[in-house]
């Protein structure tokens, strides 16, 4: 028998279809999983309803960009630098582990990631960590940093080296000039992206929760730091569980219950978007029906933030006794944009307007040539820049008789009225700037294991104990299962299939079965979190078909009877959330569950 959270939602991942170790033919591959049709729903509608969320109702727009990228991305974005984690290696095995893993499972401390690798390798000494895959001592083993973006060649050669995305954000901010042409220029406007990324992990672990390949959904916001606010009215209430820094770095700290306005407020969540963000993202996982009380937003200790983050907050999910970060919010500030500005040859910046044109001084020489050239020789030209360049920086140089500029290691003298030096009055209309980015980013992977982990329940339908999955109608892999009452009744086949594909036409996606008991039938669509079961049994049958049919809620087990003429829309307000299962059985007549065995 499965004991752990962890082991149970593997063996039903792999039972029911959800999700399973890819390859499984060939010995398998750490940290690739393939997706079952039951998983692949699910995922498939995770990424639905957070597009909605995100892209659709916060009117940001969508981009979808390869996934291999040449190497100039990666040097501007700092991850051919930076994008590192800490591998100790076995002496005796040869097995590669993550230290402050190693660290993180094996004593107390929470987020070793922050540490300094001198810390790391002291702590692996001071409380003998081993190899756990063998045993051997890792006292003095060296650590190092180890670079997880996975290497590839672009083309035939090795002259063009190319690397598969760590994360779906580069491909955003390197087409910033032409989407900022798409947004008209105007900030604040945010571009989202849903697809894979890839880190080649070095300890892939927890299933879903640490593998090489994996989904992410991106939130770019570009914001003007100094104009934009975000609608945090809209938010402000939402009562959340946040664990700042402050409280993880103290003895007694504790999380903190209070609401988005009074965090952003009292500054415990430093920037007005990152509070947008959270509370909308917390909104977004209750709806697609994480347990929220096992939920909490997390900020990032100092040392713990990538190397583009000014602050973070991360969305942290428990599961099997364990927080997980299922989403992280990113300050980024003006980094990105900056780095590609620097390294590409594009212009990442918007035009900002002022209110009102403004009016500015410049100072501006006209060095006379024809007695710098003759003065100077080669090296006039050189003269008459650095004397600009002087100008603009220390005008207050060009008040006495003469001035003096250095050109290499050279210095030169211009008398004052040949350097013809003038203050000019110019009108200005606005200002160029880059953009700051604030970042949410979800990990698809992760939260789909979240939903099946907070989804499993067991209760007793008729005596006997029932595992179903407690998944959200948004999500559920299959809207309803229809079914003939008993399987062997022809003309109830025919009509529990017309029923099948009538709801298919309008759009339900429908799991038809006909084999075994209805209890069995019951309990498979219980399993994989189906929401609703019809059932066509003789007492609905009336001329020449059904007149009416059962329909049955997971949860409670319950069944109403509901006219074949109401149940699209019956069930499309029950999806929906139009109406509750209490208000069909109000206006409808209840059936008895007896017959489920
Ligand atoms: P961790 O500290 O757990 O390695 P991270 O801080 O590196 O995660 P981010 O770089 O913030 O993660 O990535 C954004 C999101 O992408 C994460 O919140 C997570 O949901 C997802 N993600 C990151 N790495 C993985 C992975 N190896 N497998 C599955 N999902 C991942
Ligand atoms: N884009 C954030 C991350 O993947 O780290």
């Amino acid at each position: 028998m499965p004991a752990s959270e962890g082991e149970k939602i593997a063996e039903l991942a792999k039972r029911r279809g959800f999700f399973f170790g890819a390859a499984g033919a060939y010995g398998g591959v750490g940290g690739f999983y393939t997706y079952g049709p039951q998983g692949a729903s699910l995922k498939r509608n995770v990424e639905d309803a957070w597009r909605e969320r995100f892209a659709v109702q916060e009117g940001n727009l969508e981009i979808d960009g390869p996934t291999v990228m040449p190497e100039p991305v990666f040097e501007a974005s700092g991850h051919l630098d930076g994008f590192d984690d800490m591998l100790v290696e076995c002496p005796g095995c040869g097995e590669s582990h993550r230290a402050d893993h190693l660290i993180e499972d094996s004593t107390g401390i929470e987020e070793a990631e922050s540490m300094p690798i001198e810390e790391v390798e002291a702590l692996i000494a001071e409380h003998d960590l081993a190899c756990p895959n063998c045993g051997t001592p890792l006292k003095g083993e060296a650590v190092e940093e180890f670079n997880l973006m996975f290497e590839t060649t672009i083309g035939p050669g090795s002259s063009t080296p190319g690397y598969l995305r760590p994360e779906t954000a580069q491909g955003i901010f390197v087409e910033f000039p032409r989407l900022k042409e798409y947004a008209r220029n105007r900030l604040p406007f945010g571009v989202t992206q849903i697809g894979r990324a890839y880190r080649n992990e070095i300890s892939p672990r927890k299933s879903l929760v640490r593998t090489r390949e994996f989904t992410q959904a991106e939130l770019e916001q570009f914001v003007d730091p100094e104009r934009d606010e975000p609608e945090l009215a809209a938010v402000a209430d939402i009562e959340v569980r946040l664990y700042p820094a402050t409280e993880q770095t103290a003895d007694d700290g504790e999380i903190v219950e209070t609401t988005i306005g009074a965090a952003v407020e009292d500054g415990v969540i430093a920037n007005a978007w990152i509070g947008y963000y959270l509370g909308i993202a917390y909104e977004w996982y209750e709806s697609v029906g994480v347990d929220m009380d096992r939920f909490r937003f997390r900020q990032h200790l100092s040392g713990e933030r990538a190397h583009y983050a000014a602050d973070c907050w991360d969305a942290e999910a428990e599961v099997d006794g364990d927080w997980i970060e299922i989403a992280g919010f990113a300050y980024r500030g003006d980094y990105d944009l900056s780095k590609h500005a620097e390294h590409a040859d594009d212009d990442f910046t918007v035009f900002r307007q002022y209110d009102e044109p403004k009016t500015v001084e410049t100072a501006v020489v006209d060095p006379d040539m024809s007695v710098l050239g003759p003065e100077f020789g080669g090296a006039a030209a050189g003269v008459a820049d650095a004397l600009q360049r002087l100008a603009e920086r220390e005008p207050a140089a060009f008040e006495g008789e003469e001035v003096t500029v250095e050109v290499g290691d050279s210095e030169y003298s211009v008398p004052t009225a040949v350097a013809n030096f003038r203050i000019e009055e110019q009108t200005e209309s606005g200002e160029h700037v880059t953009p700051h980015v604030v970042e949410p980013s979800f990990g698809v992977d992760r939260t789909v294991y979240t939903l099946v982990a907070h989804g499993m329940r067991e209760d007793e339908v008729d005596g006997e104990t029932r595992t179903y999955l407690d998944l959200s109608p948004t999500v559920a892999p299959t809207d309803v299962g229809v079914f003939p009452l008993v399987s062997n009744v022809d003309y109830l086949i025919e009509h529990a299939e017309t029923v099948a594909a009538d709801l298919r036409g309008a759009g339900f996606s429908v799991a038809y079965d006909d084999s075994g008991s209805i209890g069995r039938r019951y309990r498979r669509q219980d399993e994989v979190g189906t929401p609703f079961c019809v059932t066509v049994d003789r007492d609905g049958l009336e001329g020449d078909g059904p007149d009416s049919v059962t329909v049955r809620e997971r949860d409670s087990a319950a069944q109403v009877r509901v006219p074949v003429d109401d149940l699209v829309s019956v069930l499309l307000d029950l999806r929906g959330g139009v109406r509750t299962f209490d208000d069909v059985l109000d206006e409808y007549d209840a059936v008895s569950t007896s017959a489920e065995a």
